[in-house]
């Protein structure tokens, strides 16, 4: 049962992975080090896993007490983590109880965010019947903010990076999901 949660759960954010930037991805093997390096210590995957307890342990603690992103995503990079190895690997360090409860409250929280964004996407789609494409720059440009954010929800959820499902996800959506209607508003009442 628990395998089949994780399953899901992490089955259910690669099936959503959207591709960031047209670069190839190189042939591993690799070591955290590399992965860390060529990612970007600032990109979000890097950085919500370091501000993870996770990331946090593997500096100050004795090595392997918390996993590191090889451990994951296995060496061979640019194969997303494997979902079926997922039960597995958590569950070298945790208990299934535990780990059933994350994934249900990694499932609710990335589908809380995918429904804020329909409610986005929906009242874009109206801006973008009535009216040209010129005047829907600033509804375009907290949609595209919107996503950003919820990708780094799904990284969050995946890392466990609470910084990553909460600063940087849900509350930075939110403002975007305001933004929007705010930016929707403006049009119809310039357009009276
Ligand atoms: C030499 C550069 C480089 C190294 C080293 C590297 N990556 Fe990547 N990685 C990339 C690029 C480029 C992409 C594709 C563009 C993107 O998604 O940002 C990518 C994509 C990914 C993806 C997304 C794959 C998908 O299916 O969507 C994951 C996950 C990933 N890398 C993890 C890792 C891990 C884990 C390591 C270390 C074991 C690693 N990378 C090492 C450059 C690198
Ligand atoms: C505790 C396990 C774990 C660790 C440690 C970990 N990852 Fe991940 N990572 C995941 C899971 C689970 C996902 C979400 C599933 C997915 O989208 O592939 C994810 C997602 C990603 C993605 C996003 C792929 C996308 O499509 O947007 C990248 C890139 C990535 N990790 C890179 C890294 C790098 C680099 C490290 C080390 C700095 C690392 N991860 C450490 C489990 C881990
Ligand atoms: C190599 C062992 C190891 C593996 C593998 C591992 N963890 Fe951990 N994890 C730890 C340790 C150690 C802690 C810190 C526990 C503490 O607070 O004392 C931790 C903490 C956490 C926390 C934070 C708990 C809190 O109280 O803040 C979460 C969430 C978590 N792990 C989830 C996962 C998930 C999900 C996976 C698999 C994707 C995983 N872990 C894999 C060792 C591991």
């Amino acid at each position: 049962m628990r395998g089949l949660l994780l399953f899901l759960l992490l089955g259910a954010l690669a099936a959503q992975a959207a591709p960031s930037k047209q670069s190839k991805p190189p042939a591993g093997p690799f070591k955290d080090a590399q992965c860390v390096a060529c990612h970007g210590p600032d990109s979000p995957e890097v950085q919500g896993w370091r501000l993870s307890k996770h990331g946090v342990l593997v500096r100050i603690s004795t090595p392997g007490r918390a996993p590191g992103c090889v451990d994951c995503h296995g060496a061979q990079a640019h194969r997303p983590a494997n979902p079926e190895a997922m039960g597995e690997v958590c569950g070298k360090c945790h208990s299934p109880r535990y780990l059933d409860t994350l994934a249900a409250n990694g499932r609710r929280m990335v589908a809380v965010g995918e429904m804020k964004q329909r409610e986005a996407l929906a009242l874009l789609a109206q801006a973008r019947r009535r009216f040209p494409a010129e005047r829907l720059q600033a509804m375009e440009d907290h949609y595209h903010h919107l996503q950003t954010h919820l990708r780094n929800i799904r990284l969050g959820v995946g890392h466990q990076s609470p910084d990553h499902q909460w600063w940087h996800g849900h509350p930075a959506l939110d403002g975007d999901l305001l933004r929007i209607k705010g930016a929707w508003d403006d049009l119809l009442r310039a357009s009276k």
